[in-house]
Order: structure tokens, then C-alpha cells, then sequence
């Protein structure tokens, strides 16, 4: 394959630091860079923790230990790694992990120009050089030969071997690989093996309790606390409906996009049909009992 259509397979979702004179032939990927790698946030991303994993982070980051964030869709696992990267203040590199993702797309490839071949490192080896923190999102779906070049940077050598310019980088002081998945979507094809779960320490996320989670939902929507407290009841009578085949809950993630559209002046059973329910399913027997919770519960 010529390499600079492989570079071209870096894809939206893959965030790549680029070296000099990249713009010149291969823009996306200069764009890409711009967007992958984030220096250490000036402001206080918000982040409202629930339990101690504020203090376990900082304990691992201490120890260069790897971390799994697991847990369900838009319960703040991001949010979460943005706000340790300005409280750690370290640069932040994030790739959202797809099947197409190759080893080359996080370790690096050769562009060519033309009138030369130039070398350009992927976010994985950007991230090491940096003593960055490496935030592979939704990791189960990467195939398991990408998501085994991770091994030797989360054991204790701390390296990555880079094949074809024949370099072994060790990782800057800093850097930390944290990954996250949603156990719920797992299947046992999508499952990670033991040597690479057993690279990691694991912090368990869910849902926030209902007062936390009125806190996150009036701030980050910019509603009433009376207002977000009404939502965030309803969000637990619609997470009920998990045990009646909803395959997902509700989350945190959709009871502030539904705040936001109330801040905006639309009316909150409107809000909530469109950025609360519908979202969920297109099965047409369990929308119009979700539907027909909201006429109930906001009579
Ligand atoms: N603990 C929290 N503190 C602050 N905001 C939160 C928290 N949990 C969820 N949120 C809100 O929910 C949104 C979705 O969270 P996100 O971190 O993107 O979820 P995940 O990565 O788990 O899918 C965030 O943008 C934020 O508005
Ligand atoms: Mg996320």
C-alpha cells in the first residue's frame, strides 16, 4: 500500500501530533493535530467527583501505573481525564478507538513527499515523548494486535518500540496510558484479555447519586436547581426501564443536553421527548411507554 494513502486511513476520530512540513502535502493530518493533543487546560474543566477517584488517580499517576475508567455512555469518564490532566497539568493526547484503528495509526508512519520520506510520530509515541497523559476512549473496540503495542508502555518498562525506524522510546516522566470502555456493550468477541486488563488499575464509574447529579445537571445545563432535581427524578424512573429491554439508561451526558435546550426556552416535556426519551430506542412499544411516563410525571 503506498504509505501516504495509509496515512490518510488516520481517520477522524485518530488524533496525530505532526512533525515540520507535514501541512504542506497532508492537511488533515495537521488538523488532526490541532485537535488530538491538548496542552494542560488554563481553567478548571468541571468535574464533580463521586466517590475517591480523584485521589486514586493522582496515587497511579505517581506510580506510572495505567488506569481503566469503565463504565456506562455520558457518566463523565472524559470529563473526568480532562480534569486530571490540568490537575496533574500535563498535555492530554486522545484517540477514540474504532475497529479500523491500526498499531500504525497510534505509533507513527512515513509520509512521503515529493522529494523525501519523512517520519511522523502517531499519538501513542507522541503522547510517550510528551510525558502526556494517553487517553484511548471506548478501547474494546480496537482490534486486539493494535491494542497490544500498549503492553510494553503500561508494564514496568515504560517503552515502546517503534518497528520500522528501528527507535526504543522511553516514555518522558508524566506520561500515563488511561483507557475506558462500557462493560454493558461488551460481548465476549469485544472482551480484552487478561494481559492486558491485568496492566490496569480499574475505577469503577456510574451514574452520580441524584444529588450530585442535580449539582452537574443545573451547572452544566444552566437551570434551576428545582428544575434539574424534576429531571434528574425522571431519569431515574426512565433508568427503570432497563429491566423492560431499554439497553441503555439514560445518562448524565443527555439530562444536560435536555438542560440546555429548557435554558434555551423550550418547554421541558418537549426537552425531554427530544433529548431525554427519543434518543434512547426506535422500539415503538417501549417510546410510548417512556412517553406516556412523561405526560404522567410532568402533568
Ligand atoms: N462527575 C461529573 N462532573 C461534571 N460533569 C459531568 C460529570 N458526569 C457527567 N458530566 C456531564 O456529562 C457529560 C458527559 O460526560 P462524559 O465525560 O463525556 O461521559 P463519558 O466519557 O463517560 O461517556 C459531560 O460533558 C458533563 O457535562
Ligand atoms: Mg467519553
Amino acid at each position: 500500500m503506498n504509505r501516504l494513502d495509509d496515512a490518510q486511513h488516520l481517520g477522524p476520530d485518530a488524533h496525530a501530533a505532526s512533525g515540520p512540513g507535514v501541512n504542506e502535502t497532508h492537511p488533515k493530518a495537521a488538523q488532526l493535530a490541532q485537535d488530538g493533543l491538548r496542552p494542560p487546560p488554563s481553567t478548571e474543566p468541571f468535574y464533580l467527583s463521586t466517590h475517591d477517584e480523584i485521589q486514586l488517580f493522582e496515587h497511579c499517576h505517581e506510580n506510572g501505573l495505567a488506569v481503566m475508567l469503565k463504565g456506562p455512555t455520558g457518566c463523565g469518564k472524559t470529563r473526568f481525564v480532562e480534569h486530571m490532566a490540568w490537575k496533574l497539568q500535563r498535555p492530554l493526547v486522545t484517540v477514540s478507538c474504532h475497529d479500523d484503528l491500526s498499531a500504525s495509526d497510534l505509533i507513527g508512519r512515513y509520509l512521503i513527499h515529493h522529494d523525501r520520506v519523512q517520519w511522523q510520530d502517531g499519538p501513542l509515541t507522541t503522547a510517550a515523548r510528551l510525558g502526556a497523559i494517553c487517553y484511548l476512549d471506548e478501547i474494546v473496540e480496537a482490534r486486539q494486535d493494535t491494542i497490544v503495542v500498549l503492553h510494553s508502555l503500561t508494564d514496568h518498562r515504560r517503552t515502546l518500540t517503534i518497528d520500522k525506524t528501528g527507535e526504543v522510546l522511553e516514555a518522558a516522566p508524566g506520561f500515563q496510558m488511561v483507557i475506558s470502555y462500557n462493560p454493558g456493550y461488551q460481548r465476549m468477541m469485544k472482551d480484552l484479555k487478561p494481559s492486558t486488563r491485568q496492566r490496569f488499575v480499574a475505577l469503577d464509574f456510574d451514574f452520580p447519586a441524584p444529588e450530585r447529579e442535580i449539582g452537574i445537571v443545573a451547572r452544566e445545563g444552566g437551570i434551576s436547581h428545582q428544575d434539574a432535581e424534576t429531571l434528574v427524578a425522571l431519569a431515574g424512573k426512565l433508568r427503570a426501564f432497563q429491566d423492560r429491554g431499554l439497553a441503555e439508561a439514560p445518562s448524565t451526558r443527555l439530562l444536560v443536553a435536555t438542560a440546555q435546550l429548557m435554558k434555551r426556552g423550550i418547554g421541558i416535556k418537549r426537552a425531554c421527548q427530544v433529548a431525554l426519551v427519543s434518543p434512547l430506542s426506535d422500539d415503538a412499544g417501549l417510546l410510548d411507554a417512556m412517553n406516556d411516563l412523561l405526560d404522567l410525571s410532568l402533568a
